[in-house]
């Protein structure tokens, strides 16, 4: 299998590397506007196969020629946020490269499936799904697998227990409006509301909720390791048809009475993109946060087309 990510930035560069170390298909193609960066991340990940014993070859280029073909892509071409940003303040510049990248790629492989990764998120998503004219089922956002690791990573240090036994879910759009389920959150198969308090998880789910701004504040820049990692997790479940379940942007036309966006909700991944949207049941007030969330990406969305006709 063949598999393209667009930007070889800190995030594209990221989930190449993790793609790569996977040994799980035959080729990454990394593509960039910048002369020689794609080549020179390209080389450099090629060079630590040895090291960590994989046989997929890691190319870079500029010319979309050599992205033909491809079976996944991950797009993750754009600004990212800059301290006292928002990922919305990033909307007007990145609707016009994700419109661009994903227009060239579609034309050259026209059975992938597209994981966009460029932010704002949900919108991004679906401006790749209006360019590509793919089906929905082939075009999904990465941020739940993201935010979910964050709330996990969190809780096993608040608990001090593995990672491992962290279950949990998360939906909604990729901002400050998340919806983390601690009401679908166990450790070791034991309900999270028996471990900790009110006040503890409240606070977990608030940093959750700002888990991006609080590296952007640290670092001047948006994260890359984990969002990197994440997307490869959702490229492994493709390749491997592994029928991970994952929160990933999907299309919805009724699910969780919303239609017309894409947004966060439980998927179920495998070789044909999203083979399944499974609808869990939410209380009154996990529907209120959900409808919060999905009010936001909205707006979002009416600015992508005051954008558009201007
Ligand atoms: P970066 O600035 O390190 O990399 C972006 C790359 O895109 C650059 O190398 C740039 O040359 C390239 N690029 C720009 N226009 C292009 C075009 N027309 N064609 C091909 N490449 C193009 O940024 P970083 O940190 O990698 O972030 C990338 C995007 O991912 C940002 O929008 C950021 O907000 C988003 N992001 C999303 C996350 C999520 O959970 N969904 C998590 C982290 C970042
Ligand atoms: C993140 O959550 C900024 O979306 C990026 O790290």
């Amino acid at each position: 299998m063949k598999v393209t990510v667009v930007g070889a930035g800190n995030v594209g560069a990221t989930v190449a590397d993790c793609v790569a170390r996977k040994d799980m298909v035959e080729e990454v193609v990394l593509i960039d506007i910048v002369d020689g960066l794609p080549q020179g991340k390209a080389l450099d990940i090629a060079e630590s196969a040895p090291i960590h014993l994989f046989d997929t070859e890691v190319r870079g280029t500029n010319d979309y020629a050599d992205t033909a073909g491809s079976d996944i892509c991950v797009i993750t071409a754009g600004s990212p946020r800059k301290p006292g940003m928002s990922r919305d303040d990033l909307l007007s510049i990145n609707t016009k490269i994700v419109s661009s990248v994903t227009e060239q790629f579609a034309a050259g492989s026209p059975n992938a499936i597209i994981i966009i990764v460029s932010n704002p998120l949900d919108v991004m998503t679906y401006v790749a799904y209006m360019k590509s004219g793919f089906p929905s089922q082939r075009v999904m956002g990465m941020a739940g697998v993201l935010d979910t690791a964050r709330y996990r990573a969190f809780l096993a240090m608040e608990l001090g227990v593995s990672v491992k036994d962290i279950s949990a879910l998360l939906m909604g759009g990729h901002g400050d409006t998340m919806v983390p389920l601690p009401r679908y959150t166990t450790v070791g198969g034991i309900q999270i509301t028996e471990l900790l308090s009110d006040d503890e998880l409240e606070a977990i789910v608030n940093r959750t909720k700002t888990g991006g701004g609080e590296i952007v504040k640290l670092m001047g820049t948006s994260a890359w390791y984990a969002p990197g990692a994440a997307a490869a997790e959702m490229v492994e479940s493709i390749v491997k048809n592994s029928g991970r379940v994952v929160p990933a942007a999907a299309w919805l036309s009724g699910q969780y009475g919303l239609e017309g966006m894409f947004i966060g909700v439980p998927v179920r991944l495998g070789r044909n993109g999203i083979e399944e949207i499974l609808e869990v049941d939410l209380n009154a007030a996990e529907t209120a946060m959900m409808k919060e969330s999905a009010t936001h990406v909205q707006s979002n969305l009416e600015a992508l087309e005051r954008i558009q006709k201007a």
